[in-house]
């Protein structure tokens, strides 16, 4: 959305995405400091965040139910385009998933597959995980890091080649959706660290693979980019209220229905289906985590992108819902140190693994 400051006239553009719909803000202009007021109260809403309802409200032309549903049911069928997860990783999954299950029964399954092997003792060894050069096998990872750490390298190197796809529809570059997906898996778990460390390593997981809806999406979107464009033209609109408003369902949704197809335990896909709305969860804690997450990491590229106009944590915090943030417990000092650990820790990752 462009935002003009009626002091110095200077306009620049925060990604809508980014923007609380439903809310009254304001901030200092990153050029003169002078107040600019955004008021994006189009309906009131019961919940700030939840912007697929507004664009329900907003929109009562919507797709009915009827169309969205055909619509949903013919996307699913296609469901089969999308590289299944390799039998190997399901197997080794079920395996961690049982309490009586031992890194020798995961060792046996994965050293099935080479290829996959390869590429968790590559992530092991990235400087993420302080080991560099030393994990020589899954067994030594598992002594090294811990039996939980295995999933997330399991996860990390079987979704790497997926999640690295250019997205048009959704305008994602080679990488942008693996460097979004990897900094929302750390931020992630460093929320959980703070608030339920058992759900680290599952807070990881399902962080990285939050926005798996738009992989499947991205061809419909691109498909109907008049449309979203024309939709996106009036302003005060997200891109997840565009999904909604022309499918009838939106990227977090549909996320469930991918995790299904990949056989992921329902914790993940249901905190994944509800990582845009978290309020609706039901108290849902990964599903906070992942929202709060993907909130910094937007906030985050949103500061680099004004960078040098201003724009701090402070300045930026209404891209955070209050419920979240109460939920949670954490403040804009520990918004701004876990931003600071999660460049570091993508950047430590990034390296080995060779996305940027
Ligand atoms: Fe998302
Ligand atoms: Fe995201």
């Amino acid at each position: 959305m462009k935002i003009s400051c009626t002091s110095c006239l200077r306009s620049f553009n925060i990604p809508d995405e980014r923007l609380p719909m439903g809310k009254k803000v304001s901030f200092p202009c990153p050029k003169c400091r002078e107040k600019i007021v955004l008021d994006l109260r189009i309906v009131p809403l019961d919940e700030a965040s939840d912007w697929a309802e507004q664009a329900e409200q907003t929109h009562p032309e919507n797709k009915t139910t009827l169309d969205s549903q055909a619509l949903k049911e013919k996307i699913l069928r296609r469901l089969g385009d999308l590289p299944a997860m390799p039998q190997v990783v399901l197997k080794a999954r079920q395996i961690m998933a049982d309490p009586n299950s031992g890194v020798k029964d995961v060792v046996k399954i994965l050293e099935t597959d080479q290829a996959i092997t390869t590429k968790i003792l590559k992530v092991a060894n990235s400087a993420y995980y302080g080991m560099s050069g030393k994990i020589s096998s899954i067994n030594h990872a598992s002594s090294l890091l811990g039996y939980n750490v295995i999933g997330e390298l399991i996860t990390l190197a079987s979704s790497s080649g997926l999640l690295d796809r250019v997205l048009n529809g959704y305008g994602l570059g080679s990488g942008d959706l693996w460097k979004h997906s990897m900094s929302v898996a750390i931020g992630s778990k460093l929320i959980a660290k703070r608030k339920n460390p058992k759900l680290e390593e599952t807070s990881f997981s399902a962080g990285l693979i939050h926005d798996a809806g738009k992989l499947v999406l991205d061809k419909y979107v691109l498909e109907r980019k008049e449309e979203f464009d024309e939709f996106m033209e009036h302003g005060c609109e997200t891109f997840m209220s565009a999904e909604q408003h022309i499918f009838g369902f939106n990227h977090a949704e549909f996320g469930y229905d991918v995790c299904k197809h990949w056989k992921i335990p329902d914790d993940i896909s249901i905190a994944i289906k509800f990582h845009h709305t978290p309020s609706k969860s039901d108290g849902n804690e990964l599903a906070f985590f992942i929202y709060t997450a993907d909130a910094i990491v937007n906030m985050a590229s949103a500061m680099a992108k004004m960078g040098g106009m201003g724009a701090t944590v402070e300045t930026m915090m209404y891209m955070i819902d209050e419920k979240a943030l109460k939920f949670l417990g954490i403040n804009e000092v520990d918004i701004q140190t876990i931003m600071t650990d999660i460049k570091d820790s993508v950047a430590n990752m990034s390296v080995e693994l060779g996305a940027g």
